[in-house]
C-alpha cells in the first residue's frame, strides 16, 4: 500500500487524476472500475478538464461501475446510472456501448449479478479500480460482515450507509435498502487500485483499513493483501495514521 497525504480535497483529486490519466495514456483501451459518491467528484472534474484540453481520450476505454441501487430505473435521478452520466460520461468521449453499470431494475437480480461478473471477465478484468470508502469501511457496497462476499451480489444496506446516503435524496425515506455490488474478489482482481478518502469522518475507517487486521468487519482491510494499491488522502482523513506510513505531498 502506498499512502499519499495531500493538503486538500482538490490536491487529492488532482493526484488521483494524474494516476488515472497515466493509466489511459499507457493503455488507451483500459478497463476502468468507477465509483460514485461525493469523494470521486473532484477526480471526475479533473478528468473532464483533461479531456476538454485534448489531453485525455476515453474513446477506447471500457468502464464498470462498482454498484447500483436495486429498484431504481436507469433514468431515475438518484440512480448511479444517472450520477455517472451527469458527472462524467456525458462530458467525455467514452462510448455508450463501453459503459457497464449493474441494472438495479433487472427482472432477475441474481442473473444480473452473474452476467456482470462474466462481462468483466470477458473484457479481461479491471485495469484500474477507483474506490471511495464508507465510514464503516465499506468498499463498493460491501458492508461489514462476518465473511467477504466474493462475487457481484445483492446487498442489504446497513442502517449507517442508508443514513449517510440520505443526504443525496430529497426524501430521506426514499433511500433504497438494497443494492447490487461488485464483490471483494472482483475488486481485488483489479490490476491496480486507487482508494480516495477525504474528511475527518473517514479517518477512523482509514486507520482500521491500514493499521488493523484483515477482517470482513472492516471490508477495506482486504486491500492490505493487494500488491498495487494507492491510497490518496487529505490531511483530515489521514489524521489518525502514524506519520511514518505516509508520504506527504
Ligand atoms: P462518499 O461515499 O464518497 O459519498 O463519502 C463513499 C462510499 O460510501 O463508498
Amino acid at each position: 500500500m502506498r499512502i499519499i497525504v495531500t493538503k486538500s480535497y482538490e490536491e487529492m483529486s488532482k493526484m488521483a487524476a494524474r494516476i488515472f490519466a497515466g493509466q489511459l495514456y499507457v493503455k488507451p483501451a483500459s478497463v476502468l472500475g468507477l465509483a460514485t459518491g461525493s469523494t470521486p467528484l473532484g477526480l471526475y472534474k479533473e478528468l473532464i478538464a483533461l479531456y476538454q484540453s485534448s489531453r485525455l481520450d476515453f474513446s477506447e476505454a471500457v468502464s464498470f461501475n462498482l454498484d447500483e441501487y436495486i429498484g431504481l430505473k436507469r433514468e431515475d435521478v438518484q440512480s448511479y446510472h444517472y450520477f455517472m452520466k451527469e458527472n462524467l460520461f456525458s462530458k467525455v468521449n467514452i462510448r455508450p456501448e463501453n459503459i457497464y453499470i449493474p441494472r438495479g431494475d433487472a427482472p432477475d437480480i441474481q442473473r444480473e449479478c452473474q452476467l456482470y461478473d462474466s462481462l468483466i471477465a470477458q473484457k479481461g478484468g479491471i485495469d484500474l479500480q477507483v474506490l471511495g470508502i464508507g465510514r464503516n469501511a465499506h468498499i463498493g457496497f460491501n458492508e461489514p460482515d462476518d465473511k467477504f462476499e466474493v462475487k457481484t451480489h445483492k446487498v442489504c444496506l446497513k442502517e449507517e450507509t442508508i443514513k449517510a446516503n440520505a443526504r443525496f435524496f430529497a426524501n430521506p425515506a426514499a433511500v433504497p435498502h438494497y443494492a447490487i455490488s461488485m464483490g471483494i474478489k472482483t475488486i481485488m482482481q483489479a490490476k491496480k487500485i486507487l482508494l480516495l478518502a477525504n474528511g475527518k469522518a473517514k479517518a477512523e475507517a482509514i486507520y482500521e483499513t491500514v493499521c488493523g487486521g484483515v477482517c470482513p468487519s472492516v471490508p477495506a482491510s482486504i486491500l492490505q493483501l493487494h500488491c498495487d494499491v494507492d491510497i490518496i488522502l487529505d490531511e483530515a482523513a489521514a489524521s489518525l495514521l502514524p506519520n511514518d506510513l505516509c508520504k506527504f505531498n
